[in-house]
């Protein structure tokens, strides 16, 4: 049996990919998370879904002492998937040193451990802000990274250039960058969402609070050269998101897959508006929405989509859910958490 390490397992996106990893593969599973941005009771919904066990470590990455110990109890680990990394884009605009400090010193105990260990399988969550303000939409993984609007975007740059390096140092080691667009909603049971630890900065938590009486939705910016004013985004599920997680995996372990590092936009392909956004929401839940309209928000991207043919062609992967369903999945998630019907340990 294979055995998979997952960092940050108890995050969003990480806790959905735990999801189909232990429903879809009799994978052995191991979950390395600090709760830094999540909530150890994650693994109780995760566990109430899957009826399938799995190991959790609760160590930072940053303690590389703390990582090699708890790890070196697994005999052989055939692979890593590492989620574990700040993502606030404001917060990385004002705290760089944070961002780089954490998201990069992770990167380089866990790359060290594999060198040392021989694991040569290594998923790397990107994102699609490595693009910057691109010249040409659809960005494909051949687009030029443009300047990193963010120093959370940098580290994401800097990741992938580490891995660049990297990737040839081992013998048979292999690599994929998966550039994330933006993960939203929630697993279609209602029963493991996006936990609002703190106030959230992304949009779809913040619609979802704003419609329930928690926050107010401030559109940032209407003033864009986009059809309608506002910033456009390939808005992409979550369960697509950990789904292309799992095939990036199998293809690593696919005898002939080639290419020591290999980078995929994982997006719908289709740019969507902030007011856009905001109507599918109105609609699906039935709620009105009372936003007002800002400024723009610093270290925004004016608009960036996807072209995902590469991941479609050689990952096998499709999206399956639109628009609709991210704003329907992350609502029942929402009036879940109204209801308290999710309880958490911190
Ligand atoms: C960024 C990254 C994404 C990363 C994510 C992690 C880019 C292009 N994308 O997403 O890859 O996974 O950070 O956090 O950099 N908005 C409002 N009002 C709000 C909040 C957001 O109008 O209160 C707007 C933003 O201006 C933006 C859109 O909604 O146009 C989406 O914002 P958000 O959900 O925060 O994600 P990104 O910053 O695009």
């Amino acid at each position: 049996m294979k055995t998979i390490i997952v960092t940050g397992g108890a995050g969003y996106i990480g806790s959905h990919t735990l999801i189909e990893l232990l429903q879809t593969t009799d994978f052995k599973i191991v979950s390395i998370d600090n709760y830094s941005n999540s909530d150890a009771s994650t693994y109780q919904r995760v566990s109430q879904i899957t009826n399938k066990p799995f190991d959790q470590i609760d160590i930072d990455l940053c303690d590389k002492k703390a990582l090699n110990e708890s790890l070196n109890k697994y005999p052989k680990i055939d692979g890593i998937i590492h989620f574990a990394a700040f993502k606030t884009v404001p917060e990385s605009v004002t705290l760089p040193v944070k961002y780089y400090n954490n998201n990069l010193v992770s990167l380089l105990n866990l790359l060290d451990y594999c060198k040392e260990k021989n694991i040569r399988h290594f998923i790397f969550s990107s994102s699609c802000s490595v693009y910057g303000n691109a010249d040409e939409l659809p960005v494909t993984e051949e687009t030029p990274l443009k300047k990193a609007e963010s120093s959370y975007a940098h580290t994401k740059q800097i990741g992938e250039e580490i891995l660049n390096y990297f990737a040839p140092s081992v013998p048979d080691f292999k690599a994929i960058i998966l550039r994330y667009f933006n993960p939203v909603g929630a697993h279609i049971s209602g029963l493991n969402g996006e936990l609002p630890i703190s106030k959230p900065n992304n949009l779809v938590p913040i619609i979802t609070q704003t419609a329930s009486g928690k926050n107010n939705l401030t559109v940032f910016g209407n003033d864009y050269n986009t059809p309608d004013g506002t910033c456009i985004r390939d808005y992409i599920h979550v369960t697509d998101i950990a789904t292309a997680h799992v095939k990036a995996l199998l293809y690593l372990f696919e005898s002939g897959a080639p290419e020591k590092l290999s980078v995929f936009n994982l997006g719908t392909g289709k740019g969507v508006s902030v007011l856009e956004a905001i109507k599918s929401f109105e609609k699906m839940s039935g709620q009105q929405l009372n936003y007002t309209i800002g400024g723009r928000r610093a270290g925004d991207v004016i608009a960036v989509y996807a072209n995902n043919e590469k991941a479609k062609t050689k990952l096998k992967w499709e999206p399956q859910l639109t628009i609709d369903d991210m704003m329907l999945s992350a609502w029942k998630w929402q009036e879940n958490l109204n209801k308290g019907l999710v309880k958490l340990y911190s």
